[in-house]
């Protein structure tokens, strides 16, 4: 790969040029003295053998921004890309100048982030040849967890528009992509040994038409993801350095699963895949030894499949009904000797007691569990990590009882929320973009619990991609800021979430239009 070959800047008219106040913005702009970097006949994009994934995206971007793949060479380019060991792994550092452009980060992953900054940089242009500044530009996000959800239960995406999404969440600096793969109305992941999960559980017959309405549309619903798929995805997102965590949700919201295997519910069913959405009473029996076994069983194809970290395994919402009336439920209560305490019935602590169980073969497989908050109505070890999403308050909670803690409260970054989503322009964008990710009043050493934020999409509601971006558009680009550690000024931020509307624009993303009102007095 060491050829070198024309690229066409597709303009004509006026050179313009590039600005490095993208979004999220850079920590460091020093603009300096000399002629910009002006893209001419041929661009290079000189790279080493651990940088090449990198560069192949960096040459896709270009490619879409001038109309012209340019070549990538490993003994001469004019972007030049390189790892230093100095700076941090997410981190990055731009030197532009007359000749060349050179990125360095401290891991492939800072280099990819400087190359999105340049990509990001450059004029939208429509006429004329293209410039950069010459400037030194020095970046590093902020928080290590920056997470973005999508719920794949409620209606099924497939694995191609799966990885339009992970663009998109690459554009923004994501780097975790927490996969929501089972729910109550759908199960979405083949599991040895367990074949009607598929056969039952991925298919349901139509979804109710609205939120209170008695009216379903009578139009299937059906899906799932063979290994294959999954594994590419972990390859596709890998390669633009997210990491995804899957979810299976448990004991909860598991209907799907229990209308595939009935012996699994505290009653035996039968049971049916819900059209309709919301908190449903028939939840796994952890009463049952086969229940158990089954749970674990997915969790081990999950984390053969998956190698993250963190394996989250949901915890939410799981109503006690049928355990107190469950005589299996009972009986486990009783060998394990569990008392009610203050506060905390004998169920309650039966759901810890699972999830304990759940949590120890987790690590046991060498890796770490992650719940909704409430797992915290047990007590559960501080390396627990913590989604922490009914309230600010819980954030709050999480940090102070020592929690690795994500930050996703549903008021500010459930994007897919009917209640909030009713915010229109400035308010919808504020409500994420001013929200105060680390709540008043934590100790130093509390605050460092808190690893990062996540948005989250659940898809009751949203069955096309049209949708699904409209509700992550642009709101994704004010979450990403917080993540990222801009300095916090909505006004300062909207001539750049203007500019990303153009990008989004020329990849034919859908974004929510009403949120322009929000630039048109600010940017002129
Ligand atoms: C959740 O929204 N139930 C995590
Ligand atoms: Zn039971």
């Amino acid at each position: 790969m060491t050829f070198v070959a024309v690229l066409a800047v597709s303009c004509c008219g006026d050179l313009q040029v590039g600005d490095f106040s993208v979004s999220p913005l850079p920590k460091e702009i020093n603009i300096k003295d000399g002629d910009p970097y002006v893209f001419g006949r041929r661009v290079v994009i000189r790279t080493t053998d651990e940088l090449e994934t990198v560069a192949g995206l960096l040459a896709s971007d270009l490619e879409e921004a001038f109309g012209k793949r340019p070549e990538i060479s490993d003994n001469k380019g004019n972007i030049i890309l390189s790892i230093e060991d100095s700076l941090p792994t997410e981190g990055y550092r731009i030197e532009c100048g007359k000749d060349a452009i050179r990125i360095a980060g401290g891991g492939p992953a800072g280099v990819l982030y400087g190359a999105k900054t340049l990509y990001k940089a450059l004029p939208i242009c429509g006429q004329g040849p293209v410039a950069l500044p010459a400037a030194v530009v020095e970046d590093a996000p902020e928080y290590p967890y920056r997470g973005f959800l999508v719920d794949v239960g409620r209606h099924f995406f497939t694995v191609d528009y799966l990885e339009e999404l992970i663009d998109i969440m690459a554009l923004h600096g994501i780097n975790v992509f927490h996969w929501h793969l089972t729910e109550d109305q759908g199960w979405r992941v083949p599991v040895p040994g367990y074949p009607k999960l598929i056969e039952v559980g991925s298919k349901r017959s139509g979804t109710i038409k609205a939120p209170g309405s008695d009216e379903y549309d009578n139009i299937p619903v059906e899906g799932f993801y063979t290994r294959e798929d999954m594994e590419r995805i972990v390859k596709y997102a890998a390669d633009r350095q997210i990491t995804v965590i899957p979810e299976i949700d448990m004991p909860g919201h598991m209907l799907a699963a229990l209308a595939s295997y009935p012996e699994l519910g505290c009653t035996g069913g039968p049971y049916a895949i819900p059209l309709r959405f919301g908190v449903f009473e028939d939840v796994l029996c952890p009463g049952k030894d086969a229940a158990l076994v089954f749970a674990k069983t997915v969790l081990k194809e999950i984390m053969d499949i998956f190698p993250s970290k963190y394996i989250h395994i949901g915890g939410d919402e799981c109503p006690k009904d049928r355990w107190v009336e469950c005589p299996d439920c009972q009986a486990r209560i009783k060998a394990l000797g569990i008392k009610a305490i203050p506060g905390k019935s004998k169920e309650e602590l039966l759901q810890t007691w699972f999830m304990g169980q759940m949590k120890e073969f987790i690590e046991s497989n060498g890796r770490t569990m992650m719940g909704w908050d409430e797992v915290l109505e047990g007590t559960p070890d501080k390396d627990v990590v913590v989604c922490a999403w009914t309230s600010p308050a819980a954030v709050t909670r999480s940090a102070t009882l020592g929690h690795p803690t994500i930050v996703c409260p549903i008021q500010h970054y459930y994007f897919s929320n009917p209640r909030f989503n009713q915010l229109k322009g400035r308010e919808s964008l504020s409500r994420v973009y001013d929200f105060q990710m680390v709540p008043e009043g934590l100790s130093e050493e509390q605050m460092g619990n808190i690893i990062g934020s996540e948005a989250c999409i659940w898809t009751e509601w949203v069955a096309d991609s049209t949708k699904l971006e409209w509700e992550m558009l642009p709101r994704l680009a004010a979450l990403a800021e917080t993540q990222w550690g801009s300095p916090k000024d909505l006004d300062a931020f909207l001539p750049r979430l203007k500019k990303m509307t153009g990008l989004y624009d020329r990849r034919r993303w859908n974004w929510k239009e009403d949120i322009a009102q929000a630039w048109e007095e600010v940017v002129e």
